[in-house]
């Protein structure tokens, strides 16, 4: 296993993703991990991140030195190459270029980490890389015992190695997909500097998983909040594998789900794989808690609370329940490790079935900790999910409530949903699904006119949205084709009454959101 100290960079996670993607379990840690807690992580390598800072400014991070003295294998990029040449007796300076973006290195075949890897060959017999660069320092003279490996114009230390201790360091960033051969460049550190085997694969996570929850709730029921989301989805079908009947499953139907979601939940977790499913059809009592309101952070919070108290009555009709099963993710267990130490910047805060009452004292069972989505995703698969429900783009727990503007009406939610419904079919049919992060239909509550047939209408307004996104933290609209988003428009104002007009939101994020409330 590898472990990844984090120096603040934001392509971190980025890191891990790929070290995973070999195959090799690795965790992510505070640069200022204690000694302890290193050794008893026992990595078979470490990697050092990037970060925003500068080492030669006073007081900046550095690794504690028993990282060069534990005998494996270190690899630092960026940042981490930086702090290794200082702490190992080379130094760094500002560089008068500052490099971001692509460029193409000179590697010396010569070096374990870089041997035969490269995207051109060039006269002189250097490989040659295309890569993605992002800093302001560069290393100016090495540390005893290393060597260059790799060079820019602007940066003559661009890649270092000692040999013989197994200590790495690249400028470039290695794990971003616009350093082409930087997966490869990551396997041969993780495979064959470190020798770690690929063991970190689908069926080995779900064997994993399941002999840790069975030794974790041994005979004890476990209650699950099944929204029909990606996690919650995985969890209750890697449970279900593990305690079979143990599980009892909650899905509360809130009235503000997409059009057959509830349905589609039943039939694919109660009828298809044999899952205990109760379902609560609590669409009066949302809808009726949310009349008169119209702010939507109110919205949210009446929604939260609602579902938490129906959760609650329901948990409380069932007998002998220890345990409570949550989708958490190791990307919220990263961020609010970083939002506690106050390192990472934490631009928003997760909840699951969070908030729930202090009488209910369930233990938690999260099997998805450590998991990234795309693994998450993998072993939805594995475990016999239907792609379309783990290939899904994400929901909101508000759902149609923050996608109906201001004070929610149960004849709106209808015609929401279907217009979403014949957007989103089109978009598959289109085969344009996969392609943005997400999509749906917003309903705004004016009215405008319209000619249908020889009459004049006088309707509602639907808003189509399509993003494409990594992190959903910026978007940028997806750029449909004109004739895909007339079809869309002629079908909804065709076939979804109430609707007069439909209009396409080009807004990014920022300065827009991604959702309209
Ligand atoms: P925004 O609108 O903030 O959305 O750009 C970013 C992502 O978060 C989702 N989202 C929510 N998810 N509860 C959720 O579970 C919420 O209240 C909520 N608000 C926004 C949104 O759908 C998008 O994927």
């Amino acid at each position: 296993r590898i472990l990844i100290l984090d120096f603040g960079s934001q392509y971190t996670q980025l890191i891990a993703r790929r070290v995973r993607e070999a195959g090799v379990y690795c965790e992510l840690h505070p640069y200022d991990m204690n000694a302890t807690a290193i050794r008893e992580f026992a990595p078979s390598g470490i990697i050092l991140s990037g970060g925003p800072q500068s080492v030669h400014e006073t007081d900046t991070p550095r690794a504690n030195s028993l990282v060069f003295e534990l005998g494996v294998p270190v690899l630092g990029i960026c940042y981490g190459l930086q702090t290794m040449t200082a702490q190992l007796g080379g130094t760094v300076i500002s560089a008068t270029h500052r490099e971001y973006g692509y460029a193409q290195v000179r590697a010396r075949g010569h070096s374990r980490l870089l041997r035969n890897i490269e995207d051109h060959a060039s006269v002189d017999g250097f490989g040659l890389l295309d890569v993605w660069m992002s800093h302001g320092d560069r290393v100016e003279t090495l540390p005893p015992g290393f060597i260059v490996i790799a060079e820019t114009p602007n940066a003559p230390l661009a890649g270092i190695a000692d040999e013989m201790r197994r200590f790495y360091g690249l400028q470039f960033h290695p794990e971003v997909t616009h350093t082409r051969q930087g997966q490869r460049i990551i396997e041969r550190f993780v495979h064959e500097i470190c020798c770690c085997g690929r063991l970190w694969t689908p069926d080995n996570i779900i064997a994993d998983s399941i002999n840790t929850i069975r030794a974790q709730v041994g005979n004890d029921k476990v209650l699950l909040g099944l929204s029909g989301g990606v996690d919650s989805s995985v969890v209750a079908a890697l449970l279900h594998r593990a305690i079979g009947e143990q599980l009892i499953c909650v899905f509360v139907d809130n009235g503000l789900l997409r059009l057959g979601e509830g349905d589609q939940v039943m039939a694919t977790f109660a009828r298809h794989m044999g899952v205990t499913v109760i379902r609560v059809d609590a669409e009066a009592l949302f809808l009726d808690r949310l009349q008169g309101v119209s702010d939507p952070e109110q919205k949210r919070k009446i929604i939260g609370n609602t579902f938490i108290e129906v959760f609650d009555i329901e948990a409380n009709k069932i007998n002998a329940v220890n345990w409570l099963a949550q989708g958490t993710i190791y990307p919220d267990v990263i961020e609010s490790a970083g939002a506690k130490s106050g390192k990472a910047k934490v631009i928003k805060s997760h909840h699951n079935v969070g908030g729930l009452p202090e009488h209910m004292r369930l233990k938690l069972v999260e099997p998805l900790r450590e998991l990234f989505k795309d693994e998450v995703r993998r072993i939805g698969i594995e475990l016999g999910l239907p792609a379309e429900m783990v290939y899904r783009h994400p929901f909101p727990g508000p759902g149609l409530g923050v996608r109906i503007l201001g004070e929610v009406h149960r004849e709106d939610a209808e015609t929401l949903r279907r217009a979403d419904y014949i957007f989103i079919e089109e978009l598959r049919r289109a085969d344009l699904y996969d392609q943005v992060s997400q999509a749906f239909a917003v309903f705004l509550p004016v009215r405008s006119v319209g000619v249908v047939g020889d009459n004049r209408q006088y309707a509602h307004v639907i808003a189509l949205r399509a993003v494409e996104t990594i992190d959903f933290m910026t978007a940028r609209w997806a750029h449909l084709p004109y004739e895909f988003l007339d079809l869309v428009c002629r079908r909804i104002v065709n076939e979804v009454p109430g609707v007069s007009r439909v209009v396409y939101d080009i807004t990014g994020k920022p300065p827009g959101t991604i959702e309209w409330e």
